[in-house]
């Protein structure tokens, strides 16, 4: 059966090599190109992509012989980087349909408002997310979905249900007593946890996200405490590495923090609360922040108009100063930092607001953008395809009408966008 099943996959490959089209060459141009690793900019740039991958970057004029190429996209003056990586969205999300107002909507509605979600997102540059949370495998679909070409969007990493404690921030507190149900992503005890994680990889998750403390938008929950033993975490972790799959930590408070940076995972996502110790348990533990800084703008502007409970706006009032003076001390202190907005609790496309207030609290410009491109495709492990416009990886390039290290609010406004090299958006 098993020797059947190859010889079937040969004669497919075979086939598709004799019948299958010719290999696509396209080449891009433009005007500059910010090369994110070293934060240089290059005049005219020329990249080549075969299928959808790089395969020469160069200056023009240096490169390729021209009759081979079938498309050019020529990107004028704008200059041009690799597509965004937002690590931490929730695409079937809408702020503007926080609290209870949310129940009202049933499983389809959620979906369907991705998919929308999903254009916003890779219009806003981020071609690549990595989505930390949704219901009813919304995310699956619609990578499923995007990756056929059926509707436009980003490159989705997805972690299907969050995983989280009975009665912690991901459990279905907000409902009475009498009405809660079972959210599918709860798990307790350090079995449990393993258990919940093999299930979730066999449906699909390619990340693991969990709750390891409380938080701003749950009810009923300390947005700083620990909801989570370490013996829980450390099983956690260990069965997710075991099959492959990175770990996503929800943390605010300092405890949280500082169990899940020991139980080995990869990413702590918001790290409001955390403190000197933390930071180094970081450092040597290789954890990277994401930190979601630009949030607390919109939240407490207009989170009691979306239907955010009051209780919700006191815990934001408590952590979002707060955060950011974590973030500055932070990355002052040498902590590996990526982007995630955490879109969704603010809306989808305005993904790129998040890069000045990054600046505003302590980042060079060109490290506030590493963090979304070369540094964010280190902590996913995708430095093979994702991230830096580099020979191997996809042609995923946005481009903007200046230079981003001298105004990262350029980011805010792009022109162009290029996904496996073709051209999904044309602004100009
Ligand atoms: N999903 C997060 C939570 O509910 C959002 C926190 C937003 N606030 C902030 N200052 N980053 O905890």
């Amino acid at each position: 059966m098993k020797r059947f099943a190859v010889t079937a996959l040969a004669l497919l490959a075979s086939t598709a090599a004799v019948t299958g089209a010719r290999a696509e060459t396209v080449v891009i141009t433009a005007a500059r190109m910010l090369d994110v690793a070293s934060g240089k900019l290059i005049d005219k740039p020329m990249i080549v992509a075969v299928d959808g991958r790089i395969t020469q970057v160069g200056r023009q004029g240096e490169l390729a012989d021209s009759s081979k190429i079938d498309r050019r996209i020529d990107l004028g003056a704008l200059t041009i980087l690799p597509g965004l990586i937002d690590m931490h969205v929730h695409l079937s999300s809408d702020p503007t349909l926080s609290g209870m107002q949310a129940l009202r909507y049933p499983a389809s509605f959620w979906t369907v408002l991705g998919v929308a979600m999903a254009k916003r997102t890779i219009d806003a540059g981020f071609t690549t997310v990595r989505n930390v949370g949704a219901a009813d495998y919304a995310d699956l679909g619609l990578k499923m979905a995007i990756e056929r070409g059926s509707i436009p969007g980003p490159r989705i990493v997805p972690a299907t249900y969050a995983i989280g404690a009975t009665g912690g921030h991901c459990d279905s507190n907000e409902l009475p007593a009498a009405y809660v149900f079972d959210r599918p992503g709860i798990a307790d005890g350090p079995d449990g946890v393993r258990q919940k994680v093999r299930e979730l990889h066999r449906r699909g998750a390619e990340v693991i996200k969990y709750c390891a403390t409380g938080g701003v938008f749950s009810i009923g929950t300390s947005v700083g405490a620990q909801q989570y033993s370490q013996s829980e975490m450390n099983a956690l972790v260990e069965e997710a590495h075991m099959l492959g799959m990175k770990v996503a930590a929800h943390a605010h408070g300092n405890n949280g923090i500082k169990a899940a940076i020991r139980a080995g995972v990869d990413t702590v996502e918001h790290v409001s609360f955390a403190d000197a110790e933390a930071f180094d348990l970081a450092k040597k533990a290789g954890t990277w922040f994401s930190m979601d800084i630009y949030n607390d703008d919109y939240i407490l502007a207009e989170g009691a108009k979306n239907g955010v409970p009051e209780a919700s706006l006191a815990k934001e009032r408590e952590v979002g100063l707060k955060q950011r003076q974590t973030f500055q001390a932070a990355w002052k202190a040498g902590v590996k930092m990526v982007f995630g907005s955490d879109a969704g609790v603010y809306p989808h496309g305005d993904n790129g607001r998040q890069f000045a207030k990054m600046v505003e609290w302590g980042m060079a410009p060109a490290d506030a953008i590493r963090a979304a491109t070369v540094k964010a495709a280190e902590a996913l492990g995708r430095e093979a395809d994702v991230g830096q416009i580099a020979v191997g990886r996809y042609a995923d390039i946005i481009a903007v009408a200046g230079d981003p290290t001298a105004d990262v609010n350029l980011l805010r406004d792009i022109k162009a966008v290029v996904k496996g090299g073709a051209l999904v958006k044309d602004a100009r």
